[in-house]
């Protein structure tokens, strides 16, 4: 007898002799970062806000959310392509932007960034990365660059024509960052910076050495009229860390071309709505005027496939890259994203979705 086979555009389900067989999803690699990453790092990488509430609801959502599969609609084959901001991608996934992945591996941000380039997908640099922003550029995949807008005018505006002048395609610009979270596992540990470690965007932009750039400050207190500003540079801005319908209009009205639900994975204000929870009322309210990007909590195939039913365009992952990180460079990084890839790819087969646009509202049960 044989079985219809699943379309496997990446190797996600193969052996790959490179890699460890007994990992097998995302939180196989969780676990094996974790046992490898010193305590700083973990914690760091690993935590959320004060009780972790948000961290534990970012993924206690998805599993909350049952699915109502199609069946017999004649699909052998799934398309996991879609449009964003214009341009084609190979499948509505892309990385998250997170702070200092040296801690994880030498090639830190390079890394990630070669593996998102060899399966097309974007990745957004942070502006605390750890590698430079023109060394992130030779990776040559499509690439965003996050925004911190730096106090200083002069080296913010640096900061940012550095990245235009690099091939960035669109700006990042966080907005839950009023102060940075209070994260109590990197304060039971002592948290500190691996050292040999650095914030090079940061430091070329302030023109201070390395070792100063965790002291220079980003500015605070910002407002809808920074958006205005940054849309007026010329990359289109992306809105990120929004949960409210009447925030995500006030972007649209300030000239974002995209908007990233999200609670930053947890680790800003301690009791934030999920991002998937957030997301049909910040849908209603936008209505496919803008794409609609969501991270938080994504460990699965069938997790991307809920938020596409729930009204996002495109499904971002922080964390999962850096277990994959952690756990083999490069190499790992590359595994995490062809094994979510894979469970897309079975997760909308098994729906009986032949694309990505056949991910609509009626696959989800109002069942929880
Ligand atoms: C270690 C770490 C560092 C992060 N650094 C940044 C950052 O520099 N800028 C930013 O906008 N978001 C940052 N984030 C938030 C992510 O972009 C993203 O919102 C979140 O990780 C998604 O949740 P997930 O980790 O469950 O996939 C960071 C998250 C983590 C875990």
């Amino acid at each position: 007898m044989s079985l219809p086979k699943p379309n496997v555009p990446m190797a996600g389900f193969q052996p790959d002799p490179t890699q460890d067989a007994s990992l097998v999803c995302l939180a196989d690699y969780e676990q094996a970062a974790l046992a490898k990453l010193p305590p700083g790092p973990a914690a760091y990488y690993g935590g959320g806000a004060n009780d972790e509430r948000s961290l534990r609801e970012n993924l206690a959502a998805f599993r909350r959310r049952w699915l109502l599969p199609r069946a017999m609609r004649g699909v052998a084959a799934v398309d996991l392509s879609t449009t964003v901001l214009g341009r084609k991608w190979p499948a509505p996934l892309f990385i998250c932007p997170t702070a200092l992945q040296r801690m994880a591996h030498p090639d830190g941000e390079l890394a990630t960034a070669r593996a998102a380039a060899k399966r097309g997908l974007t990745f957004t640099l942070s502006t605390s990365a750890s590698t430079d922003l023109a060394e992130v550029a030779t990776a040559q995949g499509p690439r965003w660059y996050q925004v911190y807008l730096l106090a200083d005018e002069g080296a913010r505006r640096a900061m940012l024509e550095r990245a235009i002048a690099h091939g960035y395609e669109a700006f990042v610009l966080t907005v839950d960052l009023q102060r940075l979270g209070r994260r109590e596992r990197d304060i039971r540990v002592g948290f500190a910076i691996t050292p040999g470690v650095y914030l090079p965007n940061i430091a070329a932009a302030a023109g201070v050495p390395l070792p100063d750039a965790p002291n220079v400050p980003f500015m605070s207190a910002l407002t809808w009229k920074d958006v205005e500003w940054l849309a007026k540079l010329g990359l289109p801005v992306i809105v990120k860390g929004i949960l409210r319908a009447d925030d995500a209009q006030a972007a649209i009205d300030h000239g974002a071309a995209a908007i990233e639900v999200s609670n930053h994975g947890g680790r800003q204000l301690d009791g934030a709505i999920s991002a998937l929870e957030a997301l049909p009322a910040i849908a209603d309210a936008v209505k496919g005027r803008v794409p609609l990007l969501l991270d938080g909590g994504v460990r699965r195939g069938t997790d991307v496939l809920i938020a596409l039913c729930a009204g996002a365009t495109a499904i971002g992952i922080g964390r999962p890259v850096l277990w994959g990180l952690t756990v083999n460079g490069e190499a790992g990084v590359g595994r995490v994203l062809d094994l979510l890839l894979t469970e897309l790819d079975y997760a909308l087969a098994l729906s009986g979705c032949a694309n990505v646009a056949e991910a609509t509202a009626d696959l989800l049960s109002a069942q929880r």
